[in-house]
This record gives C-alpha cells, sequence and structure tokens, in this order.
C-alpha cells in the first residue's frame, strides 16, 4: 500500500481557528452510511471491458486511476475536523463516509494496479502530476480549502453516480463484474454524498469558497481524465477522429455518464444549494436490492 501525506501533520497550526457553526447532519434519517466490506474480480480490465469499445473502457480506467489519492485526500481533509464535530448524527456520517471511502480506496488501488500490470499503463506517470499538485496544495492552502476542494468532488462524484444508477445503458455491454463495481461505488457515494458538505457548514465554511473550488476542481478532473485516456488510447489502432468523436457523444450524449449534468452542476452554485436537494433515495434502493447488497444496518 502507497503512503500519503497526512493533512492532521501538514496543518496542524490552524486547526484552533474558530468559525461560526452549524452542527447537524442532514442526511436523510432511511439512508445509512456503511461500509460494505466486497472484494470484486477486475479480471475483466485485461482487455476493453466495457463491451469491447476501447474509448468507454478508457474512460472508467482514466477515472479510477484518480480514486485512491483522491479519496485519500477527502478522508484526510474530513477527519481533520473530526474533532469540532459535536452533532452525534454527524460524527456518524463521517465514520461512515472514512469507512466507505477506505474500502473504495482499497478496491481501486488493486483496479488500478491490476489494469496498468495487464495493459502495461505506466501507474506512477499516470498519478504523478496528481501527487505533485497535490503536495503543493497541502503546503499551500489552508485545511478549510481541502475540505471545500473535497465537498466539490463529492458533487462531481454524486452527479455521476446518480446518472450511473439512473441510466442503465451507460454501463450496457460492460462486463458483469465491473459494472457491479461501479454501480457499488455509485450507490455509495450518493449515500455519503451530504457528509463532507455538513462537516463544512458545520465548521463554518464558506459558499464563495466552495464555489472557486469548485470551477477550479472542474478544470482538475477533465484535465485529468482526458490526460489518463490519451495515454490509455496512445496503440489505438483506427480513426482518431472516430474514437474520439463517438467517444464524446456517448459521454456526454442521451443515457451517457454526464448526460443532462448541466442543471445540477451550477444547483452547486445557489447559496442555499445542499446535496439531498436532489433525493435519489429510491434509485439508490432499487439497485441495491438488484445488486443484492443491503441498505440497512443487520
Ligand atoms: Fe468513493
Ligand atoms: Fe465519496
Amino acid at each position: 500500500m502507497k503512503s500519503y501525506i497526512d493533512i492532521n501533520e501538514a496543518r496542524q497550526p490552524d486547526r484552533n481557528k474558530t468559525m461560526a457553526s452549524t452542527q447537524a447532519s442532514h442526511t436523510p434519517d432511511d439512508i445509512t452510511i456503511r461500509p460494505r466490506n466486497l472484494h470484486f474480480d477486475v479480471e475483466p480490465l485485461a482487455r476493453d471491458w466495457h463491451g469491447g469499445d476501447a474509448f468507454k473502457t478508457a474512460f472508467y480506467n482514466a477515472l479510477s486511476i484518480m480514486f485512491p489519492i483522491g479519496e485519500q485526500h477527502f478522508i484526510d481533509s474530513v477527519k481533520y475536523y473530526r474533532d469540532q464535530i459535536t452533532d452525534p448524527a454527524l460524527a456518524a456520517d463521517v465514520r461512515g463516509f472514512t469507512a466507505q471511502e477506505s474500502i473504495h480506496r482499497r478496491e481501486h488501488q488493486k483496479y488500478n494496479e491490476t489494469l496498468c500490470a495487464a495493459r502495461g499503463y505506466p501507474l506512477d506517470r499516470l498519478e504523478s502530476p496528481i501527487r505533485r499538485r497535490q503536495a503543493w496544495a497541502l503546503r499551500t492552502l489552508p485545511p478549510i480549502s481541502h475540505l471545500a476542494s473535497t465537498v466539490a468532488y463529492e458533487h462531481w462524484t454524486a452527479m455521476l453516480a446518480d446518472n450511473l444508477l439512473c441510466q442503465p445503458e451507460a454501463l450496457a455491454g460492460a462486463a458483469p463484474e465491473m459494472a457491479a463495481l461501479w454501480r457499488w461505488h455509485a450507490i455509495e457515494e450518493s449515500e455519503h454524498k451530504a457528509v463532507a458538505f455538513d462537516v463544512y457548514r458545520a465548521v463554518g465554511g464558506k459558499a464563495s469558497l466552495r464555489r472557486w473550488l469548485m470551477i477550479a476542481i472542474t478544470v482538475e478532473f477533465f484535465w485529468d481524465t482526458f490526460r489518463h485516456m490519451r495515454i490509455m488510447l496512445r496503440d489505438y489502432q483506427g480513426s482518431r477522429f472516430k474514437l474520439w468523436t463517438g467517444g464524446l457523444r456517448y459521454m456526454f450524449g442521451k443515457g451517457g455518464p454526464y448526460n443532462g449534468l448541466l442543471r445540477p452542476y451550477f444547483d452547486y452554485f445557489r447559496a442555499d444549494f445542499h446535496p439531498w436537494d436532489h433525493d435519489n433515495r429510491a434509485v439508490v434502493a432499487r439497485v441495491a436490492r438488484e445488486l443484492e447488497l443491503e441498505t440497512q444496518p443487520a
């Protein structure tokens, strides 16, 4: 397992800043945030597992490359404020969030190592700009910025997760094990989508900062995705024009992962925005049932 810089150690001096706070969990009562300790068979990564489609396969693989580093950063950013959380429900949400993201990290680390070994992708080269940028941010920016960027990334993951759950065609033709992995991750991203947001509000985070960070991380997110895809598709035999035009149609077209996201994206910039304004409990419960995942504690 790789080691990561811990925000708790990197930014300790700013910890006791006082901020106006609103301590509360706004996750609905019938959503329980708890980890499902699943292990996925990622053997299909050796081939174009998304229906033999090189572009679609590269798109999901490109996202996965970001997760182990990104999700560790989300965990550290939220845990940094753990001692300031006095509301028991929100404290329980934080524990559930941390546990879910830790298992996502583990499964995507295995995903990425298996993928890169099987297909000859340079994992270090793929990850190194993200690591450098993160190290710079940890040296330079205050902890509340890390939490604000986590809140923004959690909105992106919640939007993409909702599209995966609502639009079965996004994963149509994918190897069943891979589709199950992505849907499991999408369910848990939906369940914990408000935790970083509620912590940010509890510690007095400002709407203006979370908006600025959303703009910054949107650029970063697309940059990293396309960079990873370019590297993964470098040996593609065939028309690159057709590959990218068809692929972009998939990404942004009907049934695709980015379909219809403009509105929920801009909702984030409202002063009164909350992640559960978009109530997707019904689809989360339905897909969890289809995957035979429990949604309530045993
Ligand atoms: Fe996750
Ligand atoms: Fe998440």
